[in-house]
């Protein structure tokens, strides 16, 4: 049995791996939250690439075929050197700065993202090839990850902080906001209602979950028919999406072995809060 190994500092990575299953919903799939040591975005990349060094041994030997690193801040960090060292294959985030510079029609694109990934030679590059067609303001989410990992996703409070990060981009005149930390798509209601409908935002989960199953077929991990299967869905959710209408409700709960590595509450809370069938 095939198992897809994901992490993050903390809950945000769910937003990933809630992609993945719309996609591969029979997977097994074992998730390590890194909450004992999160936020990353302030720390050294030396520091995180020893974090991410030990979660991956224990993914490992928990059995996972494959890595999602699903942490902006860890894979600007880290990626480079973990594909060097371990014998198996890895799935990075990166700021969706593509499709918004394609898409904006203010010419100004907006980046969410921590201090970590915006510092990230990664990231450097992708903003240097589309900086001549748009302007490109950045700003990081202050707060954003804590009341995530609190859940507090919603209320004035929330507002207040959200909206301190959000307004300098909106200023600018960003009509297209980019979503750079996998915890940011959880305060998504509350940047659309400050934001008002003149403006998008652009989670890349969906693309990586695409990625995954490109990859997993590379690797003989998925067979041509399920591989079919999956991307019958990414037809199906695009159609959808072409014609305004909402994503499909998610389906059962996956598989998924959840792992903290300080206290268990907020990823079991925000697990349960978009599976809420198996509380
Ligand atoms: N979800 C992580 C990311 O995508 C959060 C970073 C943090 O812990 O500060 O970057």
């Amino acid at each position: 049995m095939r198992m897809i190994g994901l992490f993050d500092s903390g809950s945000g990575g769910l937003s990933v791996l809630r992609e993945i299953v719309r996609l591969l919903p029979d997977e097994k799939y074992v998730y390590y939250s890194d909450n004992a040591h999160c936020p990353y975005g302030e720390k050294s990349p030396e520091y995180i690439r020893e974090r991410c060094r030990e979660i991956v041994r224990l993914l490992l030997d928990k059995g996972a075929d494959i890595i999602v690193v699903a942490c902006n801040t860890a894979t600007a960090a880290a990626i480079q050197v973990l594909r060097e060292e371990f014998p198996v294959r890895f799935i990075g985030m990166e700021p969706a700065v593509k499709p918004a510079a394609l898409g904006t029609r203010t010419g100004v694109v907006g980046v969410l993202a921590t201090a970590g990934t915006l510092k990230g030679s990664k990231y450097l590059t992708t903003k240097g090839n589309f900086e001549d067609g748009c302007t490109i303001v950045e700003h990081v989410g202050q707060g954003f990850v804590e009341l995530v990992e609190n859940g507090d996703l919603e209320g004035k409070a929330t507002e207040e902080v959200v909206r301190t990060s959000l307004q300098p981009l909106l200023d600018a005149g960003a009509d297209i906001i980019v979503l750079g930390c996998t915890h940011y798509p959880f305060l998504l209601p509350v940047l659309r209602k400050l934001a008002g409908p003149g403006v998008r935002f652009i989670d890349p989960a969906p693309a990586v979950a695409r990625h995954l199953i490109y990859v997993m077929v590379q690797e003989r991990l998925l067979s041509e028919r399920e591989a079919t299967r999956a991307l019958a869905k990414v037809i199906e959710l695009a159609e959808k999406e072409a014609m305004g209408q909402k994503r499909p409700p998610l389906g059962a709960a996956p598989a998924v072995e959840l792992i903290s590595s300080g206290d268990p509450a907020p990823l079991q809370r925000m697990f349960h809060s978009i599976w809420p069938e198996i509380q």
